[in-house]
């Protein structure tokens, strides 16, 4: 797998936090200053400045839905998983007493508009104890043990977040499916991670970024919604994205796909770095080959970190991820993240499970993970 050296400008730190947010490769600076000349250039309220808007749209749709392997119209751009999540869960005709299943493992974004929804709608929801599952048990059980009759959806990261454990979701949604119950997924941690094909998956909404694992822009996300869920999720923040209009020009329906789920004027001139930053990692390797080195140096840092006296793992074996949490027998796990980020190695605190989480893309370095355990022992010792 050969990485073009200039790829990522600022690897002269050591960073470890992709599960927050990517490094943006050189040539994507490049094009989001590109963008903004050009667009000047052309003026940006003018038919010109329409069309290359329109054709921008298309290419970062195509880029997505093809390294997704699913249909361009199935999908809806968006600002960043947590908008995705929020057009799943507001746009759904809810009854009063339908009950919402979350893991114990979900975002508190996520977690807050369930909250609200349930507030509104007077529904109900529940945790399951997915985190247990980590060194063994079965997340499929769980689900299916905290499954009522009057569940409707079910929320649930692909990736978690916090330990970095791959949940079996083809089988979850199967069983989902089985029991009449709708599967919303936070792709956060899996989008530019796992080799996906979300057509194969089948939830029936999947909403991701591309600011974090695909190393894009800020502010650009995506919604898949499965095609025949599309008619019965109304869209609930609209504009003029969402809307086809009559020969008067006045708002007539909603556009065909998931496009209706878009609302308004946003920062269009990102989305060529974002569609250049999913293309470079396809140059650089097929998707499983790029999750296999993911997982390859999530292991290495993994085994490093393992040696150090005062650290317990958080995961037993080594990651299926690149999300590699730790624990210090002292706890000072916070002192720690700021001791670290001093010496410019970027890591997080967590709290649940208190710990912290580095994380490596197939770009890190074994040097990166060597100079993490020194600096980390030498922080602890
Ligand atoms: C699992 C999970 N969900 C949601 C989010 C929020 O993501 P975004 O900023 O794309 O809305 C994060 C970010 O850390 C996350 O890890």
């Amino acid at each position: 797998m050969h990485i073009p050296s200039e790829a990522f400008p600022t690897l002269n730190h050591h960073y470890f936090n992709y599960g927050g947010q990517g490094l943006l490769p050189s040539r994507c600076i490049e094009a989001l200053h590109q963008s903004q000349l050009h667009l000047q250039s052309i003026a940006p309220f003018s038919n010109a400045a329409y069309a290359w808007t329109t054709q921008i749209t298309k290419d970062l749709r195509n880029q997505i839905a093809t390294t997704l392997k699913i249909h361009p119209n199935d999908l809806t751009l968006t600002e960043n998983t947590t908008a995705g999540c929020n057009i799943a869960l507001w746009g759904l005709d809810w009854r009063s007493g339908d009950h919402i299943l979350l893991t114990d493992c979900e975002h508190q974004g996520i977690q807050g508009i369930v909250n609200e929804v349930v507030h509104r709608f007077d529904l109900t929801q529940s945790t399951c104890p997915v985190m247990a599952t980590l060194n063994g048990g079965d997340p499929i059980a769980v689900i299916r043990n905290a499954l009522t009759p009057k569940t409707r959806l079910l929320v649930i990261s692909h990736i978690l977040w916090t330990t970095g454990q791959v949940l079996p979701l083809r089988e979850i949604v199967e069983l989902c499916h089985d029991r009449g119950v709708q599967v919303l997924v936070d792709g956060a941690q899996s989008v530019g991670v796992l080799p996906l094909d979300l057509g194969a998956i089948g939830a029936d909404f999947y909403a991701f970024t591309v600011h974090k694992w695909w190393c894009g822009p800020q502010g650009i996300g995506g919604l898949h919604v499965r095609s025949d869920q599309r008619e019965s999720l109304r869209p609930t923040t609209i504009g003029w994205r969402s809307v086809t209009t009559d020969s008067e020009g006045n708002a007539a329906g909603w556009e065909s796909g998931g496009k209706r789920y878009e609302v308004s004027t946003t920062g269009f001139y990102a989305f060529p770095a974002a569609t250049m930053a999913i293309e470079l990692h396809q140059q650089v390797g097929s998707n499983a080959e790029r999750y296999q080195r993911i997982c390859d140096r999530a292991a290495y840092l993994w085994n490093g970190l393992s040696q150090i006296p005062g650290i317990q793992m958080v995961k037993s074996s080594p990651p299926e991820s690149g999300l590699v949490a730790f624990q210090l027998d002292s706890a000072k796990h916070r002192q720690l993240v700021e001791t670290l980020e001093a010496k410019k190695h970027f890591v997080r605190l967590l709290a649940n499970p208190h710990c912290v989480r580095a994380c490596t893309h197939y770009f890190t370095r074994e040097a990166d993970c060597d100079s993490l355990c020194r600096e980390v022992a030498e922080a602890i010792g």
